[in-house]
């Protein structure tokens, strides 16, 4: 059974998804361990209420490789063979990236390359553009900007607020999440350059 190791900063919702599918057999791997970097993640709560192993490694006022250092002894501790970044709202330093090649997904509220950093479905409405979505793609050391693994688009509507267009980009997030997750441990695809391709 892969073991994944799951990176959040906030509210969790994306890893609770995850955590569902797990439980419902759809995805099969196990969760090793869920990490916050904020104490106050509230998805670190809804781990610890889900019986799994969630640990709090406060990062403020760390420097980047001394923290990604102590995140690679967390994983390297419980195993892990999958990083699921799920709203961990920090940058990866490449000493950390390069000990997981092609082994770190991340999730991202827009269509990328559009949008990437904080803040993305503010940046489509202040854009004006038409359709928006999310992406699961690999973590390089670029930001938001490894190979895409799987898109969805979401209809920007002209009453939308940041609110109300998040949340629906949201749902489509906890979708495509897990299918990302079941096709990248089921090994079926190829990466070319920047193309994930189905085998
Ligand atoms: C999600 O919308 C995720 O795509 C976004 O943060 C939110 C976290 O929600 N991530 C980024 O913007 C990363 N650049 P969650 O904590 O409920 O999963």
């Amino acid at each position: 059974m892969k073991r994944l190791g799951i990176l959040i900063s906030g509210r969790g919702s994306n890893f609770e998804a995850i955590a569902q599918n797990i439980a419902a057999g759809s995805i099969s791997a196990e969760i090793a361990v869920v990490i916050a970097n904020r104490p106050e993640a509230r998805g670190l709560a809804t781990a610890l209420r889900l019986g799994l192993n969630a640990v709090c490694i406060p990062s403020k006022g760390l420097d980047r490789e001394i923290y990604d250092r102590m995140l690679l002894e967390e994983l390297s501790r419980n195993a892990v063979d999958l990083v699921c970044l799920a709203g961990y709202m920090r940058l990866l330093s490449a000493t950390f990236i390069r000990q997981f090649p092609n082994r770190i997904l991340n999730i991202h509220p827009s269509l990328l390359p559009s949008f990437p950093g904080l803040d993305a479905q503010h940046q489509a409405l202040d854009h004006g553009v038409k359709i928006s979505g999310c992406t699961v793609h690999f973590v390089d050391e670029g930001l938001d900007a490894g190979p895409i693994i799987l898109q969805s688009a979401v209809e920007v509507l002209d009453g939308d607020s940041a609110e109300t267009l998040s949340a629906r980009i949201l749902q489509e997030e906890h979708r495509i999440y897990s299918e990302a997750i079941r096709l990248v441990l089921a090994g079926n695809y190829r990466i070319e350059g920047r193309r994930v391709t189905l085998t």
